[in-house]
């Protein structure tokens, strides 16, 4: 199928109490994976790419990155026979503008480091631009943190407060919104309980989809009560990296001699298939692309 705007699925999923993944790629056969996934799973699915992506697929121009992965999610898209979305995951205004040009079928401003009066200054003009030509928009009001590694303080995470998010949607028009619910980019393990009182109190006031960043630390326990509580659109990216990387550290391990590389990405590319799989059966999707 040709690249979808992935925002039907998203709505039908929040009717019908299951999510969306979005799964964030950084090589070729991560994006093949995720598709490959989506279509044994009958599901539709959305390949995502970051900033920080972007910037070392385009070897530091992030532009140029889009460039390469609006071709290859063009490609890998059609390549299977359920809907798939291509969407800019925590872009800058210009990435968004770009992406848009570019045929992205969904895109997300981060406005982290901006005041909730810039944030929804700039949201809601590209937001104006997304929908003239059929887009998906995303936005996010709290903070997921990105601590790459580094320490970070738990309990000084900002969460999204109720009355911002009311604000922060009607000011902008956004499709769908990022919740800060006490999660947390980058983790390897799942230690993370979400807020979800503080999701209930959100999705009480707000009616659009809502998205959960960094899922990968989050318990499943909390990720499946979190979409019972209107969570629609899923994040999945430390969790795919750690698969795929980790098959790739287990062939190289075992053959020294090796240096045909297709020898450990197509391995790699297989173990990721299978998380996305696993994680496309527990948001609810398997079948929903029938
Ligand atoms: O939200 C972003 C994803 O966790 C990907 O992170 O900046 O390392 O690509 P990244
Ligand atoms: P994780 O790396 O924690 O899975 O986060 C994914 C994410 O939120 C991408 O936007
Ligand atoms: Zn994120």
């Amino acid at each position: 199928m040709t690249l979808q705007n992935i925002l039907p699925w998203i709505r039908q999923a929040r009717q019908e109490g299951w999510a969306v993944g979005a799964f964030n790629a950084n090589t070729l056969e991560q994006a093949q994976a995720v598709v490959l996934a989506a279509q044994a799973e009958e599901a539709p699915a959305i390949i995502q790419v970051s900033h920080r992506a972007l910037t070392y697929i385009g070897s530091g121009n992030e532009i140029q990155g889009l460039k390469y992965i609006a071709a290859i999610g063009k490609i890998a898209a059609e390549s299977v026979a359920v809907p798939i979305a291509l969407h800019l995951d925590h872009g800058t205004e210009r990435e968004v503008l770009q992406a848009i040009a570019l045929g992205f079928t969904s895109v997300m401003f981060d406005g982290d480091g901006y005041s909730l009066e810039e944030n929804i200054s700039i949201t809601k003009r590209l937001c104006e631009a997304a929908h003239s030509v059929g887009v998906c928009m995303e936005a996010e009001v709290g903070e997921v943190p990105k601590p790459d590694g580094k320490a970070y303080d738990q309990a000084a995470i900002t969460l999204t407060q109720p009355e911002e998010a009311v604000q922060f949607v009607n000011a902008t028009g956004i499709d769908t919104l990022a919740v800060a619910l006490g999660s947390v980019h980058g983790l390897k393990t799942k230690q993370i309980s979400l807020d979800l009182e503080c999701l209930a109190a959100i999705r009480s006031r707000v009616s659009i989809p809502l998205v959960l960043h960094g899922s990968s630390g989050v318990s499943d326990r909390d990720i499946k009560q979190g979409i019972a509580l209107g969570l629609c659109k899923v994040n999945v990216a430390t969790q795919l990296n750690q698969a795929f990387t980790g098959a790739i550290r287990d062939v190289l391990h075992g053959d020294d001699g090796l240096v045909d590389p297709r020898k450990y990405l197509a391995p790699g590319r297989d173990a990721q298939i299978e998380v996305v799989r696993e994680r496309i059966r527990f948001f609810g999707v398997s079948g929903k692309a029938k």
